[in-house]
């Protein structure tokens, strides 16, 4: 079989860890790594054995399909001159900086007939995925995804860098996108926002409350999910799931838990996690959920079915973190004069609650991780 020629673009720490495994992976020909800055070029050299070249164009007919990992500011124009050449697309999260960005790639991949997938890579996180089928119907999630500051990603907020991770995934998991967004954030160092918490309402009645930050004295991934049918608490960053799952005679009410004796109620509060609500720590098979990631991309390219997480939910993602930070900057603080809001103490603009309607675009049906 013909191996699949690969460019990355951008050599930085996650064009590296990208270059990495595709230099790895036999049907693959990695063919360059793409970056301006003469150290990064240096490196590529070194440590990779690569060609390493300072604009992609250069080199466009050599390869058939590229990695965008540039900052996220660059996505759409880097993207946009690759959909017109021909290339298939893994483009890093969030897919672009802005909607409108956003739906225009969308709408280049229709013409060009490009297999494009966004790097939400927690969708191929083999935690989140075990956690998912011990629950019944998930109703309810909280998220924290906690990092000190790198001084990476400074070009965007921390719910464009971070908190797009988890409103891809309850997008996903939820099956929709919100119709009520309500959040707050704050900003610590730059031009934007470095915490921030969001509460996000979908039409099915589901809720998910999202918190971010990327100066945390203690960095975390945790999700923790109810459903239907039961509770899991999911270290994403640890690879550990613990569920409880309710048996059908406490979700059928099969008897009345407050005419018990107090010796009966000293029983169970004794013994809730261990009989009456047993906690179990699931195994979790290690992945490398990025490898996962690339695999499900080449094989899309390779089948031409939709890849698991396509541009349209990238694309979604960026529209609700956009919904989540025009919410924050809109939120006032009422108990200051003059008053403030949004993330700094900037002047007022007010912004609807409501969320517009999702354009046809992005209602595609999604497949699916295997
Ligand atoms: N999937 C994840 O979990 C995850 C984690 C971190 C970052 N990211 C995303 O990956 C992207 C890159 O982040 P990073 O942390 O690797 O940033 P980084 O700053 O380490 O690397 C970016 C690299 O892009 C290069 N670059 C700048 N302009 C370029 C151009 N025109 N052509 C080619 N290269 C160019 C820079 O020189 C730099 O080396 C961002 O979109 C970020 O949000 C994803």
């Amino acid at each position: 079989m013909k191996r699949m020629r690969v460019a990355v673009i951008g050599g930085g720490h996650l064009g590296q860890i990208h270059a990495r495994l595709l230099k790895a992976n036999a049907d693959v020909q990695l063919v360059a790594i793409c970056d301006p800055q003469p150290l990064v070029q240096q490196k590529v050299i070194q440590q990779f054995d690569l060609r390493a070249v300072g604009d992609a164009r250069k080199i466009i007919d050599e390869f058939d399909a590229a990695v965008v990992a540039t900052p996220t500011t660059l996505h759409h124009e880097i993207s946009r001159d690759l959909l017109i050449a021909g290339k298939h697309l893994l483009i890093e999260k969030p897919v672009t900086s802005t909607f409108a960005e956003g739906l225009d790639l969308l709408t280049l991949a229709r013409t060009h007939g490009n297999v494009v997938q966004v790097g939400h890579v927690e969708r191929f996180n083999p935690a989140i995925q075990t956690a998912l089928g011990r629950i019944g119907t998930p109703r309810f999630i909280e998220s924290q995804r906690l990092s000190g500051f790198t001084f990476r990603s400074t070009d965007i907020g921390v719910v464009q860098d971070l908190m797009i991770h988890d409103i891809d995934l309850v997008q996903w998991i939820f099956n929709g996108f919100p119709s009520e967004v309500r959040a707050v954030g704050l900003s610590v160092f730059g031009q934007n926002e470095d915490l921030a918490q969001a509460r996000l309402e979908f039409p099915c009645g589901a809720v998910a409350s999202l918190t971010a930050s990327r100066c945390s004295y203690q960095p975390a991934r945790r999700m923790n999910i109810f459903g239907t049918h039961g509770f899991a608490s999911v270290d994403m960053t640890a690879g550990k799931v613990q569920v409880v799952e309710v048996p059908s005679w406490i979700r059928g009410r099969e008897f009345d838990f407050f005419s018990l004796s107090s010796e009966q109620q000293a029983f169970i509060r004794e013994k809730l996690f261990t009989e009456v609500l047993p906690k179990t720590e699931l195994p979790i098979e290690p992945a490398n959920a990025i490898e996962l990631e690339q695999r499900d991309w080449l094989q899309a390219i390779a089948t031409g079915e939709s890849p698991a997480v396509p541009l349209t939910s990238g694309v979604a993602a960026v529209r609700t973190a956009e919904s989540i930070r025009e919410q924050a900057m809109a939120h006032g603080w009422m108990n200051k004069e003059p008053q403030m809001q949004g993330v700094f103490a900037t002047p007022a603009t007010r912004f609807d609650r409501q969320v517009d309607p999702l354009p046809a675009i992005l209602q595609a049906p999604q497949r699916k991780v295997a």
